[in-house]
């Protein structure tokens, strides 16, 4: 798309009319005038069903896609991906209660993470909701609240090894995710003697890698373990689940994900499964791949200054509703995500200005130094790759602004 700065990129395709940036079909103009005077998360329902029925199909028919939920928990956008996806991957009780809600089959939801509560084991014990197991104490207390025995766990397993290049890794070393790899035959021994159903593995190695090789070799080597380990089962596992880390390009330099030979890796890991445990489904669970690219996140010029010759766009959004495109939500060095004045795009008339939100911070910015559409007070401001992360990874009552609006279109 023209007007985006050309380091990024290219966004999803979002369609442009009369310079005028659409979503679900509408001017962001027409949907800005609609929602009163707060900015607002715009989410292109035809964006998620075209990547999610694109990377269906180059994926080996026999596994399963899982939507892990907390990219984005809207209800709206679970129940439009439910329908599109084989289960959900939950991480809380307030996640659970929506993903019940969606309508998908509870046999095929996981609800996996640290320090789950009392009440949470128990709403997944009751909905038939399998629990990724993340420590020993946690198997214990799930035995104790799985009176009849009807709890469904699977062990997460902390590898030995990482998923290399990864924004976020999370496997391999201490880590408080997951049981560590070497202590797994022993808590499978224990496991067998507690009133629980096992059901498989769950091995999560990281997040956000835009590298296809660093994706297969952690793929590859995160089912070996699980074979290896279902040996120490008291059944044979049900699944096996290889995590994701599937990236979206956020800063200038990234390359979209190409998913050619990750899903060529995984057809052959589906059939070395099957031949090992015949029946025994795979699954991979992504969260940002599926929702990231999407979705935009609109605020507007309130103000506009020069300051010592730097131009500064202030708008209504910043910070407190977007951490992660302020760079503050695990950059080390903050980088722009892709910017653009939304009812300008394409404009030739630029200039070179920062985006900043109404908080007293310096940390408050959407977009420093970056070469935009000259824009004025009442002008709209996009920040793209905004889909996943955004609205509930925000601090919203920080300086007590009002909160942003989500739509689904
Ligand atoms: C266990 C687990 N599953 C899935 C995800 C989703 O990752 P992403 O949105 O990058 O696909 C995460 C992210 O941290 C996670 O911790």
């Amino acid at each position: 798309m023209s007007g985006i700065p050309d380091l990024h990129t290219e966004v999803a395709p979002f369609e442009v009319r009369d310079g005028c940036l659409c979503v679900g079909g509408k001017t962001v103009v027409e949907i800005m005038s609609g929602v009163g005077s707060v900015p607002a998360y715009l989410y292109d329902a035809n964006i998620i069903r075209d990547r999610i029925e694109t990377l269906r199909k180059s994926l080996p028919d026999a596994m399963s896609l899982h939507y892990a939920m907390k990219a984005n928990p809207m209800p709206e956008v679970v129940n439009l991906v439910a329908r599109l996806v084989d289960g959900l991957d939950i991480a809380s009780g307030g996640e659970l209660e929506v993903a019940v809600k969606s309508g998908c089959d509870p046999k095929a939801m996981s609800l996996a993470g640290p320090g789950k509560k009392d009440w949470e084991l128990k709403a997944a014990i009751d909905a038939g909701i399998t629990i990724n197991v993340e420590s020993p104490n946690e198997l214990e207390r799930i035995g104790a609240l799985s009176t009849d025995g009807s709890a469904n766990v699977a062990l997460r397993v902390n590898p030995d090894f990482e998923l290399k290049s990864s924004g976020m890794r999370m496997s391999g070393g201490p880590k408080p995710f997951g049981i560590d790899s070497e202590m797994i035959p022993d808590v499978l021994k224990r496991l067998g003697e507690l009133p629980v159903h096992f059901r498989g593995f769950h091995v999560f190695t990281g997040a956000q890698n835009l590298r296809p090789e660093s994706i297969c070799d952690a793929q590859v080597k995160s089912l070996e373990l699980a074979l290896d380990l279902s040996k120490h089962a008291p059944s044979p596992p049900e699944f096996v689940n290889i995590g994701g880390g599937f990236g979206i390009p956020y800063f200038p330099g990234d390359e979209p994900l190409d998913i050619s030979s990750i899903c060529e890796n995984l057809g052959q890991l589906s059939a070395k499964l099957e031949s090992a445990h015949p029946g025994c489904e795979l699954v991979i669970e992504l969260g940002r791949y599926l929702v990231g690219e999407a979705g935009v996140y609109v605020s507007r010029v309130i103000d506009k200054k020069v300051s010592r010759g730097h131009t500064y766009l202030v708008t209504d959004g910043g910070l407190h509703h977007h951490l992660s495109a302020s760079g503050n939500f695990g950059q080390v060095i903050r980088k722009n995500y892709p910017v653009a004045v939304a009812n300008k795009i394409g404009s030739a008339d630029t200039e070179l200005a920062s985006v900043v939100g109404p908080l007293c911070t310096p940390l408050d910015l959407l977009g420093s130094k970056m070469e935009l559409a000259r824009a004025d007070v009442g002008d709209l401001i996009a920040v793209f790759q905004s889909g996943a992360y955004g609205y509930t990874a925000s601090p919203h009552l920080f300086l007590s602004h009002p909160p942003p609006l989500q739509l689904l279109l």
